[in-house]
């Protein structure tokens, strides 16, 4: 039986009932419900904001145009004030969508959405989504053809890059969670900023998207057997570890060579990753030298000669 509004109490059976009619069902005003009359949305961190009635006039036109639209929330997780929304929709292109005559072709995009709740209605929500995906169903952009490149290719030069590995971790209600992390970078210095990337599939992945803080642990030479555990899928990976809570609650190894806190900005859905930014609100570092990953293997960079420039 679906869920009606009279029914549903309590805020995510409301939200996912007026989801569920805005949506799959273009009955729009069934928004009203659960959005405040100020309510503002914002599409990515430089995105045009929409008003209420800009969001349901949105909806409409998607519908008008993948007429049998299907958008499924696959997590909603509503903590305190806050809402985050991870989504996913298929449709037929059948009319004209951003300017692009009906395709006949199958879309599918998937995103997330971060809210924030004034009473019992949202007030402000931003959305990310990864529009490539869109756009190139819609054949408006066609990366999938430039970038045909054999992976077994791409993958030989990524071996080419050396990286350290981090494992980056959060608090999940009361649990410890983390995976090995190579992917990290530096965004800026100021404000200090840096990225993440996360396989969507990695058992980590949902509880980094409800987070609002990581721990970023750069693992230090002497810490293989911790990079084997954190790249595994184990249950309770910090059992036989030292670690601590940081300033701002998230997990931190014992003995690593360096480690940030980090409060999450953007989770940018790209690929099969989410790109996790966000500003450093702690810090520090030893005198450990890290572990080096290059080519599928680890090595300690203290073994290394140093070249002089
Ligand atoms: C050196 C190394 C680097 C890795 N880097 C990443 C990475 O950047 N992003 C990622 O999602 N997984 C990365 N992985 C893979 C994950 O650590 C691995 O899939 C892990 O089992 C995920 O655990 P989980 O499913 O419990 O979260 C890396 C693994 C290793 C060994």
């Amino acid at each position: 039986m679906s869920l009606t509004l009279e029914h549903a109490t309590d805020r995510p059976a409301r939200l996912r009932a007026a989801w569920d009619a805005a949506w799959n069902r273009g009955e729009v005003d069934a928004l009203d419900a659960v959005l405040s009359p100020g309510y503002v949305r914002r599409r990515g961190p430089a995105g045009t904001a929409q008003d209420r009635a800009g969001f349901k006039d949105s909806i409409s036109a998607v519908r008008e145009a993948f007429p049998d639209l299907h958008t499924e929330i696959e997590d909603l997780v509503v903590d305190g004030d806050r809402l985050a929304v991870r989504w996913r929709s298929t449709g037929r292109h059948t009319d004209t969508f951003m300017g692009v005559p009906p395709t006949g072709r199958p879309v599918e995009v998937s995103g997330a959405t971060f809210a924030r709740f004034d009473g019992d209605t949202v007030t402000e929500e931003s959305v990310t989504f990864d529009s490539r995906q869109l756009l190139e169903a819609l054949g408006i952009i066609t990366t999938a053809h430039e970038a045909a490149v054999d992976a077994d290719l791409v993958k030989g030069v990524h071996r080419k890059f050396i990286t350290g590995v981090t494992v980056v971790t959060t608090d999940d209600d009361g649990t410890p969670k983390g995976l090995a992390v190579n992917a990290f970078s530096s965004i800026s210095l100021d404000p200090p900023m840096v990225l993440v990337c996360v396989q969507r599939s990695s058992s980590t992945h949902p509880a980094l998207h409800r987070a609002t803080h990581i721990g970023i642990n750069i693992l230090a030479a002497d810490q293989l057997d911790v990079a084997k555990v954190f790249a595994s899928k184990g249950t309770d990976k910090f059992a036989a570890l030292d670690w601590a809570p940081g300033e701002h609650g998230a997990p931190l190894l014992d003995g690593s060579a360096a480690r940030l806190e980090v409060e999450i900005g953007e989770r940018l859905e790209a690929g099969s990753h989410t790109v996790f930014t966000g500003r450093v609100v702690s810090a520090g570092h030893s005198e450990l030298a890290p572990l080096v990953y290059s080519g599928g293997g680890f090595f300690d960079i203290s073994q290394t000669a140093p070249l002089p420039w």
